[in-house]
């Protein structure tokens, strides 16, 4: 397994792949890998010829610096991961190395990003639009991998390769779930035991929510409100949000149809969690 840390790096391998001829599959993260990270990388390595890492905590998605602060790290953990998985370049930079000095050019997003975490997490599509337009420019990939976790995330990626014409596939990969239902996330690692429990909460609501609308349950009043009142029985658990919205879209609907998007974003204490289901009606 080779390591870049520079764009100048990474491309002359990347360039040198792609005249032998072989196909460039892509895991955009952000470290401290897990086997929801693990589930993409194999997906991918599955699907191409060479699968290409990168490991950036990307300072412009995060809104609150003390998040960005805290973000977990592991280098050394999530090089072993990689190594044993199977993958054979990680490009991992430094912030100066991403945003150069003077740097004043974004990504932005409308329409996707108005709901869910985007109306709670100021800016933080732009962020996350801007780099991975950055990292697509540099890997030039022919697939890239996405957890279904960030659903609205994967949903504002494949817009934004769409409407840019970007010449690249986007694949979506089902959620991985701890046993107890939690959906893996770096962010767990900040749960205490007690807070960890605590935290299937919001798995509980999200399966019940997709049950409901299962069994015909069609008034998203009703639904939204049964998913609240699972969460609201957990005293470590603050409601950010619970949304049922258009699947494709993102918008706001009335009614029950087509491709819906059901998700929640709850705190436990000073860790924010979401997860969500994706349901054709
Ligand atoms: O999902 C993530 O880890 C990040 O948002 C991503 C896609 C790597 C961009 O920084």
């Amino acid at each position: 397994m080779k390591m870049t840390r520079t764009i100048q790096h990474t491309r002359e391998q990347i360039k040198s792949w792609k005249k032998d001829g072989y196909s460039i599959g892509f895991v955009p993260t952000m470290g401290y890998l897990h086997e929801g990270h693990q589930s993409l990388m194999e997906k991918s390595i599955q699907e191409n010829d060479k699968t290409v890492v990168s490991i950036f905590v990307n300072p412009m998605q995060f809104d609150n610096p003390d998040d960005l602060k805290n973000y977990p790290i592991n280098p050394l953990a999530d090089m072993e991961l990689c190594d044993k998985a199977g993958v054979d370049l990680i490009f991992s930079p430094g912030v100066d190395e991403v945003y150069e000095k003077g740097f004043c050019t974004f990504v932005d997003m409308s329409v996707l990003t108005e709901e869910l975490c985007g109306k709670s997490r100021h800016n933080h599509f732009r962020g996350v639009c801007t780099v991975v337009n950055k990292l697509f420019n540099i890997v030039a990939p022919d697939f890239a991998y996405f957890g279904q976790k960030d659903a609205q995330q994967l949903l504002v990626i494949k817009k934004m390769v769409k409407d840019l014409n970007m010449d690249l596939e986007i694949v979506g990969c089902p959620t991985v779930r701890e046993s107890d239902g939690l959906a893996k996330s770096s962010r767990n690692t900040h749960l205490n035991p007690e807070e960890r429990k605590a935290a299937t909460i919001l798995s509980k609501a999200i399966f019940e929510g997709k049950n409901l609308i299962e069994s015909g349950e069609r008034n998203i009043e009703k639904v939204v409100a049964a998913m609240k009142s699972i969460l609201q029985t957990e005293p470590l658990a603050k409601i950010d949000y619970v949304e049922i919205v258009d699947g494709n879209t993102v918008q706001k609907i009335e009614t029950l149809q087509g491709s819906v998007l059901g998700q929640a974003a709850i705190f436990i204490g000073k860790v924010r969690l979401i997860d969500n289901f994706i349901y054709e009606v």
